[in-house]
């Protein structure tokens, strides 16, 4: 078996296990609180054992985790046909697919608020979590029957899972640098009538332990693993993405010239994906000093930003770097770890935490519409692609709120830009603001009948924005000049020319 003596208490030595073994304090229909948040942090050996099981002798868990998890879960265990729901976002090509083929049950909920409602006891079947699986670097022992986790590469929602479930599997990660102790600031909010307020007042505040307490009598197996976090190539930075990352550069210089922002800004939060971080890497390349971050993932463009010294501090819940970045990381612990913090999502992602620090908030649409709603996740409205995550968390309580959004999409097939989203995650009344390639629309005060030929103008591709006009126009003749104009039989014309000749254009 792996050795884990240098990284494991006394307290907890008779429980060490194999993987295999620990499989049987896992019932069938059982909730699953599991660590991990993006492929970074989450348990690996015992999923995979379990996979290995439910092919011999069928059952079905629910698995919740903190946000999107590795392959050894969203993927063998969907193969093994093991996982009946899976809470609160993913992003992996089989489980996505599982999804939209109704073989598993995906609930999408804001990040934010994923550990309360476990705690709260609104899980379908009114249940709770029954078996926490979560992984760690090290177990510490606290005294009093007590033992510290101090958890890897994520926090996620571990602190509440560890708090609240009955059984308690710890995977131990020997590839996991013990030098990240340190790094996670775990804290679990109490719960209304007696919640208090999160005491966050700057991005570089911390209010709770190292470690998430445990008690030792639920701590049911120690399992040691050694599976690397799979952790996924970012995409190469295009021209498109770096005119985006210009564009807001150009975009936040004004708002500072305008005294609207501070000359270090305001803590900013930036979503997930490869748009994400290449807008991140156009603030590497600016004037910018002093920046702070608030968010819930750091990619690499955020060790970028450390490395070019303009990064003061860095709160997340989550590293979730490429893998030329887990090894920049990994090689540097030490250094980065004095700009980073990883806290549970609920305390990263807290919309009272978002709104008092006054987070820029920084996310990618799939699409927007004329009159600047957004959906984020469902393609042509009805196929799920990842999830909302965390971005209504930041996009209602933002300072301000921007969204991104390459002007085409699939070789220009489709327009981002639409008369109507065929799905909304984010109404107009959340978004301030929405980057192109091509500009920069600035919607923050305006009516609709306002925002909508600045959307068409400055974020529509000319491709298609003679099409966006002529609807925007016969709508308001249409309706009079209503509030919010549309031709109700034609607002997804876009969409179902697409559907039927696989492109939004008009031939
Ligand atoms: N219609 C159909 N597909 C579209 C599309 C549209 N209007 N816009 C983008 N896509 C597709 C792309 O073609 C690409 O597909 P592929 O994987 O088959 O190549 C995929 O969506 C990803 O787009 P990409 O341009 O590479 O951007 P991304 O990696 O930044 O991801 C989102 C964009 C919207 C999918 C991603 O940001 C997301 O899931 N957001 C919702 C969750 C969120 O905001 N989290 C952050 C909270 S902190």
């Amino acid at each position: 078996m792996i050795d884990i003596k240098d990284r494991i208490c006394d307290a907890v030595a008779g429980k060490v296990m194999t993987a295999e073994e620990a499989t049987k304090f896992v019932k069938d229909g059982d909730y699953l609180g599991v660590s991990g948040f993006t492929p970074s942090g989450y348990p690996k050996a015992l999923p995979l054992a379990l996979s290995e099981k439910g092919k011999k002798t069928p059952f079905k868990v629910s698995v919740c985790t903190g946000a999107s998890v590795g392959p050894e879960i969203d993927q063998a265990m969907v193969e093994a046909g093991i996982m009946n729901r899976r809470f609160p976002y993913q992003t992996n090509a089989t489980l996505r697919k599982a999804i939209n083929e109704n073989k598993v049950k995906y609930a999408d909920i804001h990040l934010s608020q994923f550990a309360q409602m476990t705690r709260y006891g609104f899980l379908p079947g009114r249940k709770k979590i029954d078996v926490a699986i979560v992984e760690a670097c090290k177990i510490i022992d606290l005294g009093n029957g007590k033992v510290g986790i101090i958890p890897t590469t994520s926090m996620g929602n571990s602190t509440s899972y560890i708090a609240t479930a009955p059984k308690v599997i710890i995977e131990v990660n020997v590839t996991q640098p013990l030098a990240l102790e340190g790094m996670h600031d775990s804290y679990l909010p109490a719960d209304p009538p007696v919640r208090k307020v999160i005491p966050i007042e700057k991005p570089e505040d911390r209010i709770g332990t190292t470690y998430i307490p445990c008690d030792l009598s639920k701590i049911v197996a120690v399992v040691p693993c050694d599976v690397t976090d799979k952790v996924r190539p970012l995409g190469a930075i295009d021209e498109e993405a770096k005119q985006m990352g210009k564009n807001l550069v150009n975009f936040l210089k004004a708002e500072v010239a305008g005294g609207r922002l501070p000359k270090n800004l305001l803590p900013l939060q930036s979503g997930v994906g490869s748009v994400a971080n290449a807008v991140i890497n156009g603030l590497v390349n600016s004037d910018f000093e002093d920046l702070t971050v608030y968010t819930e993932v750091i990619q690499d463009g955020m060790l970028d930003l450390i490395d070019a010294g303009k990064l003061r501090i860095c709160s997340g819940t989550s590293l979730t770097p490429s893998p030329e970045g887990q090894k920049r990381l990994y090689d540097n612990v030490e250094k980065y770890k004095k700009y980073i913090i990883l806290r549970p999502q609920e305390v990263s992602n807290n919309p009272e935490v978002a709104r008092r620090i006054g987070v820029i908030a920084m996310n990618t649409a799939i699409e927007v519409d004329i009159y600047g709603n957004v959906n984020s996740t469902h393609v042509t409205g009805v196929k799920l692609m990842n999830g909302v995550g965390g971005s209504g968390d930041f996009a209602r309580s933002g300072f301000m709120t921007v969204f991104f959004t390459n002007s085409l999409a699939k070789g220009g097939a489709i327009s981002s830009v639409v008369p109507f989203c065929s799905h909304i995650d984010h109404p107009t009344l959340d978004v301030d603001v929405i980057v192109s390639e091509r500009g920069v629309a600035d919607l923050r005060g305006l009516t609709p009948k306002e925002k909508a030929p600045i959307i068409i103008d400055q974020i529509a591709n000319p491709k298609y924005q003679t099409l966006l006009y002529d609807y925007f126009k016969r709508a308001c003749e249409a309706c009079g000049y209503s509030q919010t104009p549309h031709l109700l039989t034609e607002a997804f014309d876009f969409h179902n020319r697409f559907n039927a000749t696989g492109t939004m254009e008009k031939k």
